[in-house]
C-alpha cells in the first residue's frame, strides 16, 4: 500500500508527481503529499484524496526534482501531520516510504538518546531519523548512511530520499515493497508501479530486495546490492496498456467493471489457455503439468475465494489433490512443500505482500510456481515460473469484480486443460463445452439488475447479513459477504449452509436477513432445508435460484431467478447478482463505492 512517485531531470516536476499520484491512488487514499527541491525544500500535504492536494500544488514554485506519496495509514491516523513526505530531524533529508517498519520502537529509543524527536506518529519518520542519525555520523555520505542504518531495520520498505544538499539526485532503496525506476532523455523517474510512469517512458529497471540506487538526471548513477557490491541493471522495455480509461457513462468504476464481465469471459473462453514464461517453453510446461501430484493454491481476499472454488473444480474434474490456503497463513506456518508440486498464486495485482512472500517460500522449497494475474509486469510475474493472464483490463474499483470472475474462468479452462493432458478428457468435456455459453448467461443475469436494485433497496437498512451456500457456492457465500461488507460497511458473514446449525443460527431473527445461494442443483434440497430452518426461526430469506427450480420461490421472502447452468459454472454466474446486490446497497447507503474507507486496491504490506 501507499504509492510513491519521484523524478529528477529537466522537466517541471509538479505535473509528473501529481499525475503519477493520481494513477497510484488505488494503493491508498487517506492523505497525500509532495516535496519539490527548488534550491530549498517546499512541501505540501493534504488529508483525503489527490484532488485536495492538487489544489495546493498550484501555489507551489516549480522545480525539476521532487518526490510524492499517497498514503494508506499503518502507523498513525490519516492526517497532514502523518502524511508523507517527512523531513528528518536535522532537516537534511526528506523521504517517502511504502511498507512497515517492525522494529520502530527499538530504532526510536536508539535515536531518542541522541536527542532526536519525531513530530508524527509514523514508522516512516522513525526510519528517516535513524537514517539521518547515521548520515550525520558518516560525514553526510548517503550511501554509507544507508548501508549502516538499513542493516538494523526489520520490516519492508520502498523509500525515496532527497538530500537538501543535492538537488539533482534521488536516493532509492527497497526491501520487500515494490519500486520501479524509469528513464527518458529528460531524466529519471521512480514509482511504486510502472503505470505511474506509463505516459513518460517505456524503459525500466527493477531494483531487487536490498538494492540501494543513487539516480541522477541521466539515469542510474550508482547502484549497490544488499552486500555492498556494485550492481549493473538490465534494462527492460515495456509498452504499458492503457489503465482505466474512464467510466464509460457508468456512475462508478465498479458498475462499469461488473457490466464488462460477459465480454471478458467470452474473450477468455475463446482464447483458451496460453501460458507465458521466461523460463519454460509451452512443451516443458505441459511436461511439468503431466507429472504434478498435488497443487497448492495461494491468495488473499477475493483471490483466495476463487482459489477455494478452484480446489472444488480441479479436484472434481482433473482429479488432482488441491489445497487452497490464505497466503498470509501459509507463509508463517512452516508448510510441507513437496519439490515439484505446483503452487498457483492468484493475484489481480501481482503485488499483494503476503502472496508474494508465500510464493517465494514455495519457490525456494522447490515448488513449480505459477501466477494467475491480471496486471502485467508485476512482482509476482517476475517471481513465478509461468503465468496465466486474466486479460480483464484495469480493475479500478477497490472491490474486485471482473478479476474474480475471470480468475474463475481461467481456473475452469486450466482444469479442462489439465484433465485432457492427464487423460481425464471425458471428465472435463462437459466443463469445456458449457463454458462457451457462460458469457450469454452472464448477459442475461445483468438484465436482472432492476430486480436486484429493488431487493437491495428493501434490505439496505439491515445492519447484518448471513450469506449461505454449499459446494461450489460455499465460496460464493464468502465472496458475497466480502463484497457487501467492503463497500457498504454492513456486517456480513459467509457460511457453508450445513455449518449454520453449528452456531450462526443463534443470530437469526427478523432483523438478520440471509441471502441463500441455491443456484446449483446438487445441493438444492439441502439448501432448502437450511432455508426452512431459518424461516422457522422468523428470519428473512432472499434466495438466488436457478430457472429450473420451481419450488423455492414460495418458501422465501424475496428471490432472484437466474438462468440454469451446470453446477460447476454456477459460482461464476452467481457472482454477477452478488456484486450488483452489494453495489446497489452501497449506493443506497451513499457509500464511496470505488474507494471504500480504510481499503486500498493493492495490499502491499503484510
Ligand atoms: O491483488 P490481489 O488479487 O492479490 O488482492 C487480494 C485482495 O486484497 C483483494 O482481492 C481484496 O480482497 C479485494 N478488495 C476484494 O474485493
Amino acid at each position: 500500500m501507499c504509492g510513491i512517485v519521484g523524478y529528477t531531470g529537466t522537466r517541471n516536476v509538479k505535473d509528473i508527481l501529481v499525475e503519477g499520484l493520481q494513477k497510484l491512488e488505488y494503493r491508498g487514499y487517506d492523505s497525500a503529499g509532495l516535496a519539490v527541491h527548488n534550491g530549498y525544500l517546499e512541501i505540501v500535504k493534504s488529508k483525503g484524496n489527490i484532488d485536495e492536494l492538487r489544489k495546493k500544488v498550484i501555489d507551489m514554485h516549480d522545480g525539476t526534482i521532487g518526490i510524492a506519496h499517497t498514503r494508506w495509514a499503518t502507523h498513525g491516523e490519516p492526517s497532514e501531520r502523518n502524511s508523507h513526505p517527512h523531513v528528518s530531524f536535522s532537516g537534511d533529508l526528506v523521504m517517502v516510504h511504502n511498507g512497515i517498519i517492525e522494529n520502530t520502537d527499538e530504532l526510536k529509543s536508539r535515536i531518542k538518546i541522541k536527542g532526536y524527536k519525531c513530530v508524527s506518529d509514523t514508522d516512516t519518520e522513525v526510519l528517516l531519523n535513524y537514517i539521518d542519525y547515521k548520515y550525520q555520523n558518516n560525514g553526510k555520505r548517503i550511501l554509507e548512511a544507508l548501508q549502516d542504518s538499513l542493516a538494523d531495520v526489520v520490516g519492508s520498505y520502498a523509500i525515496v530520499i532527497i538530500e537538501k544538499a543535492h538537488h539533482n539526485r534521488l536516493v532509492i532503496c527497497r526491501q520487500g515493497s515494490p519500486l520501479v525506476i524509469g528513464y527518458d532523455e529528460t531524466g529519471t523517474y521512480v514509482a511504486s508501479d510502472i503505470y505511474a510512469l506509463a505516459d513518460h517512458t517505456d524503459r525500466f529497471v527493477f531494483p531487487d530486495d536490498g538494492d540501494i540506487v543513487i539516480a541522477g538526471n541521466n539515469g542510474i548513477g550508482e547502484a549497490f546490492t544488499s552486500t555492498g557490491e556494485a550492481k549493473v541493471f538490465c534494462e527492460k522495455r515495456y509498452v504499458i496498456e492503457d489503465r482505466g480509461a474512464g467510466k464509460d457513462g457508468f456512475d462508478h468504476y465498479m458498475l462499469k467493471e461488473i457490466f464488462e464481465q460477459p465480454k471478458i469471459v467470452s474473450e477468455l473462453v475463446s482464447g483458451g489457455i496460453n501460458f507465458e514464461s521466461n523460463i519454460y517453453s509451452a512443451k516443458e510446461i505441459d511436461k511439468i503439468l503431466e507429472k504434478i501430484e498435488r497443487i497448492t493454491i495461494l491468495g488473499c481476499g477475493t483471490s483466495w475465494h476463487s482459489g477455494l472454488i478452484g480446489r472444488y473444480i480441479i479436484e472434481k474434474y482433473a482429479r488432482i489433490p488441491v489445497n487452497t490456503e490464505y497466503a498470509s497463513e501459509y507463509r508463517y506456518r512452516d508448510p510441507v512443500i513437496t519439490p515439484g508440486e505446483l503452487v498457483i498464486s492468484i493475484s489481480q495485482s501481482g503485488e499483494t505482500a503476503d502472496t508474494l512472500a508465500a510464493n517465494k517460500l514455495a519457490r525456494e522449497a522447490g515448488a513449480v510456481t505459477m501466477g494467475i494475474l491480471n496486471v502485467r509486469n508485476s512482482t509476482l510475474e517476475r517471481n513465478t515460473d509461468f503465468q496465466l493472464y486474466l486479460k480483464a483490463g484495469a480493475e479500478i474499483g477497490v472491490a474486485s469484480t471482473k478479476a474474480y470472475t475471470s480468475q474463475l474462468v481461467i481456473i475452469s479452462l486450466l482444469t479442462a486443460y489439465l484433465g485432457r493432458l492427464r487423460g481425464n478428457g471425458d471428465n472435463v468435456s462437459e466443463l469445456a463445452f458449457s463454458l462457451q455459453f457462460l458469457s450469454g448467461f452472464m448477459t442475461e443475469a445483468l438484465k436482472l439488475s432492476g430486480v436486484i436494485k429493488s431487493i437491495a433497496h428493501k434490505y439496505s437498512v439491515s445492519d447484518n447479513f448471513l450469506f449461505l451456500g454449499r459446494g461450489f457456492n460455499y465460496p460464493s457465500a464468502l465472496e458475497g459477504a466480502l463484497k457487501l461488507k467492503e463497500i457498504s460497511y454492513i456486517h456480513a458473514e459467509g457460511y457453508p449452509g450445513a455449518e449454520m446449525k453449528h452456531g450462526p443460527i443463534a443470530l437469526i431473527d427478523y432483523h438478520f436477513p440471509t441471502l441463500a445461494i441455491v443456484t446449483d442443483r446438487e445441493n438444492r434440497s439441502k439448501m432448502i432445508s437450511n432455508i426452512q430452518e431459518i424461516k422457522a426461526r422468523g428470519g428473512k430469506v432472499i434466495a438466488f435460484l436457478s430457472s429450473d427450480d420451481k419450488k423455492t420461490t414460495s418458501l422465501v421472502d424475496d428471490s432472484l431467478v437466474l438462468p440454469s447452468v451446470p453446477d460447476v459454472l454456477s459460482p461464476i454466474l452467481t457472482a454477477v447478482p452478488l456484486q450488483l446486490f452489494a453495489y446497489y446497497i452501497a449506493v443506497e447507503r451513499e457509500c464511496n463505492v470505488d474507494q471504500p474507507r480504510n481499503l486500498a486496491k493493492s495490499v502491499t504490506v503484510e
